[in-house]
């Protein structure tokens, strides 16, 4: 099956009401642009209030915890995000891993936690710059995954509607400087054979792998045009319906031939 590329804005710790209006500017230009799939991951704080107006947009969290609920201050539980309007959770953001020490196990039991609150989820993976340089980068990637995600037993049966995996690697994130395409084009293909190891052919074939890091408005067909190449997750440039949604058009032109 081929899938709608899926564009994902993830506004990180930015956006208060006045953001509002952006978000509203992206739901109205995405209602132009039915060939590719748009979301917004917003804080915590603005799931709600954009889940309620959005007409074609899903509205995402970027990280929820792994148990239903308990003595657990300041945290939130998938089925609460659920409640707030959220469709889907970014999980093991390079940004929790590193600011919050989140290890694979750990992000794992957010992944099933999010699964059976009936969330689908993005699973990020991605290596830092000294790993790269010492030519272990795909190494990395594929033990970082496998480690990551729930086994093929404990996922739904309708994996690749639920899953979404995304190759952000550390050093292009925020940096301006995206992965060439040859790089990304070798992660993504290493990606796609693992999933169809971890969970066979017909389903692991179908689960959307998408980039992230330094996706703009000027480089993202070239993004979208090297195979495997579901869409992107995009940070800075999400922040803005212009820029937000110029990756968006550029998203639909590879797909329409
Ligand atoms: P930038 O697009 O700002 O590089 O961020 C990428 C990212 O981390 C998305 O999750």
């Amino acid at each position: 099956m081929t899938r709608r590329p899926y564009i994902v804005g993830n506004w990180k710790m930015y956006g208060t009401r006045a953001m509002l209006s952006e978000a509203r500017a992206i739901d109205r230009a995405a209602q132009r642009h039915m060939k590719v799939e748009v979301a917004l991951a917003p804080p915590y704080t603005l799931i709600h209030p954009i889940h309620r107006e959005a007409e074609q947009i899903a509205v995402g969290a970027q990280d929820c915890h792994h148990q239903d609920g308990g003595a657990h201050t300041g945290d939130i539980s998938a089925a609460m995000i659920a409640d707030a309007g959220a469709k889907f959770v970014i999980l093991g953001h390079s940004e929790r891993r590193q600011d919050h020490g989140e290890g694979d196990a750990l992000v794992r039991a957010k992944a099933e936690a999010a699964l059976a609150a009936g969330l689908r989820i993005i699973m990020c993976c991605g290596e830092s710059a000294g790993t790269r340089e010492s030519g272990k980068a795909v190494e990395f990637v594929k033990q970082q995954l496998t480690a990551s995600l729930p086994s093929a037993e404990a996922m739904p049966a309708d994996i690749a509607e639920r899953l979404t995996v995304a190759y952000e690697p550390i050093w292009a994130i925020g940096t301006g400087t995206a992965a060439t395409t040859d790089d990304i084009g070798e992660m993504h293909a290493c990606i796609r054979a693992l999933l169809v190891d971890l969970f066979g052919e017909e389903q692991g074939r179908d689960v959307r792998i998408i980039y992230g890091g330094s996706v703009k408005p000027d480089n993202a067909a070239a993004i979208f045009a090297v195979p495997e190449v579901g869409g992107a997750l995009v940070g800075g440039a999400s922040l803005t319906a212009d820029s937000f949604m110029g990756i968006a058009l550029a998203a639909s032109e590879p797909f329409e031939n």
